[in-house]
């Protein structure tokens, strides 16, 4: 080789370099220059989960994701018609997973002028455990208050309710009354204030009629997928359901944004997703099944939430011996906090206000329709005292349920057993007929 060959080689090697220098963004600025909202989890389970991310300009992204003991980490990128997609939000529902363990996640995107993956993100996680847990989580739901007072209200459910203690956190629908701008939302006040609390970015989201509205309440489906899923924790079965919007569609103001509702076949699919999930092994072998839902499961206002979810559950769950025994249904949007015993068959709730909008179209229901608890969150100007959690407490024994306003005084505490009436330590609720008339 002669040495006019060897300076050509150094020479040419050295315009490859800084040709590459040129084409490629150092990771470190990739880092923070592409990445629009970190990630966020939801959707954990025994098995599965999911992980979103934005990024500010379309990019192929996907996850890379390890465990110790892995022979080696597995990447899923999104796909569709054989190709990567280039796409600003990226949703990766993971399966397959292995319960009770810690995952290490990557986010990585490919630099097509490398090509290489470049790694922009990394969190972790762990999959709910199998087997018989006991296990406590936190509910809260109907924040339709302004930005500033719901942080400030997650901040205090966190101080002085012990809501960081949760195995996990359950939003049940209705973030913000119109969703015009979905990231502020759910990320600024709701995700960002769980990392601000030492708690993870982690949440089970349950779509409530709100979520129905605004310039950009699909990105709900682009960040945490379809409004209805299940998922495992210890043995016991979660249902999470989608109750749709609470109004008939109206082609006139003031309820415009009923204008894009487009529910038939959407309920048709989630009657023949309940129909299937309440029929596979996970159901079948739990040893409580919990129904995380936003509404009552009775007509409350008018009949058109009541009618649509009758269609997807009623089959299964109500009357009296149901095919599918659910062990508690747990829900918001009334805003009037109340608990139905179906051993004892009485119905407790707030101390009324003096709310006649609400007096008046509150409706009871029919109590042979119902076998199984029912517990209401409350919410802002209603019946109750405005904002509540619920600490729900799931054991061998039962469900104690623990209803608090964000400064920590407890409204309502029970614990249902199955098949007995629920044992009361405390509360400030009233004993109501089922006409809502308050007992002696
Ligand atoms: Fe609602």
């Amino acid at each position: 080789m002669t040495k006019r060959f060897l300076v050509f080689l150094l020479v040419f090697s050295l315009s490859v370099l800084v040709c590459r220098a040129q084409t490629t963004i150092p990771v470190s600025s990739t880092v923070n220059s592409l990445v629009s909202i970190t990630p966020w989890v939801t959707r954990v389970s025994a098995t599965s989960a999911t992980i979103g991310i934005e990024f500010f300009q379309a990019v192929a992204s996907g996850i890379r994701l390890s465990a110790s003991g892995d022979a080696g980490p597995r990447t899923q990128w999104t796909t569709s018609n054989g190709l990567m997609r280039l796409q600003s939000i990226h949703r990766f529902d993971l399966a397959d997973l292995e319960p009770g363990t810690t995952y290490d996640y990557a986010i990585v995107v490919l630099d097509e002028s490398i090509p290489t993956e470049v790694e922009v993100a990394s969190g972790r996680f762990t999959t709910a455990p199998a087997g018989s847990t006991d296990h406590v989580f936190f509910a809260v739901s109907d924040n339709q208050v302004s930005p500033q007072t719901r942080i400030a209200n997650f901040d205090a459910m966190f101080k002085n309710c012990g809501m960081g203690t949760a195995d996990f956190i359950a939003s049940l629908g209705d973030l913000d009354s119109t969703f015009d701008d979905f990231r502020s939302m759910y990320f600024k006040t709701f995700y960002d204030v769980l990392v601000a609390n030492g708690y993870g970015r982690q949440a089970q989201i349950v779509r409530g009629n709100h979520e129905y509205r605004g310039k950009e309440t699909d990105l709900y489906f682009e960040c945490f997928g379809t409004g209805y899923y299940a998922f495992s924790f210890g043995d016991v079965f979660y249902i999470v359901l989608d109750n749709f919007e609470d109004q008939i569609r109206h082609d006139s103001t003031p309820a415009h944004y009923t204008l894009r509702n487009s529910l038939e076949s959407y309920i048709e699919a989630e009657a023949r997703w309940f129909e299937g999930v309440i029929h596979s092994e996970a159901c079948r072998n739990a040893s409580k099944r919990i129904v995380l839902a936003h509404t009552v499961p009775f007509e409350f206002e008018n009949n058109f939430y009541f009618q649509n979810l009758s269609r997807v559950v009623g089959k299964y769950l109500f009357g009296s011996n149901p095919e599918c025994p659910i062990d508690l249904w747990l829900c918001g949007d009334i805003h009037s906090p109340y608990r139905f015993d179906p051993v004892a068959k009485t119905f407790y709730g707030a101390k009324r206000k003096a709310h006649p909008y609400k007096i008046k179209r509150y409706k009871a229901f029919d109590r042979s329709e119902i076998a199984f608890p029912v517990f209401v969150n409350d919410g802002p100007d209603g019946a109750g005292v405005d904002i509540t959690v619920t600490k729900c407490a799931v054991s061998q024994d039962g469900i104690r349920l623990t209803q608090m306003t964000p400064d920590g005084t407890v409204m309502d505490d029970v614990t249902f057993r199955k098949g007995q009436p629920a044992e009361i330590h405390s509360t400030t609720f009233v004993n109501y007929d089922e006409n809502f008339h308050p007992l002696p």
